[in-house]
């Protein structure tokens, strides 16, 4: 069963806002996991425009279930990472004027580099994963560069504007899952994917997590999250149901 980590970065841009303490990220998350979401995903920008660090720190001390910190590969937020010691870390490019993550990680161009981070967060417990395209070339330098796990970008598939780019992408991604199941590493979908488009993505077999945040936090504007984290998870547990019976 493919298991659903929320991401809460939505709430804090919410309270940022005003610059004050409400709506607070960590009773988002902490609503999550009892509606059943099985990971908090959060972002520590180094702009801080969302996420603060003591988000991260308070996540880390309450969060029961897994906390995925999504970082660019920098000096400063590295020995944040370390210091605090989420379960995950998933690494991600970083753009300063970007709305929010765009395209994956060139893991190829710097499998040294992401060596010596893999090997840093190993040595503190912390499982990695790259954020990279449905690209084969990438997730062979993920494996090469020592990664438990890899996030394959829905970015291109949930923008696509027709059926025929829609298939497309999907094949893409299909054949990217095959290849990194091939390879030993578990596997991670997201970006843009809300409660009409995550359903093809579920129907692919091998993906072992989908990571969603702007579609369910949208959602809890009008239903709360309890309910928002519960229909993702009924949307999922039933395309499984009818693929697994198909
Ligand atoms: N996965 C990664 C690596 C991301 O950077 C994001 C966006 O923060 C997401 C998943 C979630 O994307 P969305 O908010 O579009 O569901």
């Amino acid at each position: 069963m493919i298991t659903l980590n929320v991401n809460i970065d939505h709430v804090a841009t919410i309270r940022n806002a005003r610059g004050g303490i409400e709506p607070e990220p960590v009773h988002a998350a902490l609503q999550a996991e009892l509606a059943g979401a099985q990971g908090i995903v959060c972002h520590l920008r180094e702009d801080r425009r969302h996420i603060k660090d003591r988000d991260v720190i308070l996540l880390k001390q309450l969060v029961q279930t897994k906390l995925d910190l999504e970082m660019a590969n920098t000096d400063e937020i590295v020995n944040i990472a370390l210091a605090i010691r989420p379960n995950l870390v998933t690494i991600v490019p970083e753009k300063r004027m970007e709305l929010t993550t765009e395209g994956g990680l060139n893991i190829e161009a710097k499998v040294y580099d992401y060596k010596l981070l893999c090997n840093k967060m190993h040595d503190k417990g912390i499982e990695v994963s790259f954020f990279i395209e449905p690209a084969f070339n990438q997730i062979q330098a993920s494996l090469e560069a020592g990664a438990d796990m890899v996030e394959l970008h829905t970015g291109l598939y949930a923008n696509s504007l027709n059926f025929i780019e829609k298939n497309f992408e999907l094949e893409r991604i299909r054949q990217a899952v095959i290849a990194a199941n091939k390879l030993g590493l578990k596997v991670a979908a997201g970006h843009g994917l809300n409660y009409i488009n995550t359903k093809d993505i579920i129907c692919i077999k091998g993906i072992n997590e989908v990571s969603i945040g702007h579609s369910i936090i949208a959602r809890s504007i009008y239903v709360g999250i309890d309910q928002a984290v519960r229909e993702m998870i009924e949307l999922i547990k039933c395309t499984n149901h009818n693929n697994n019976n198909n």
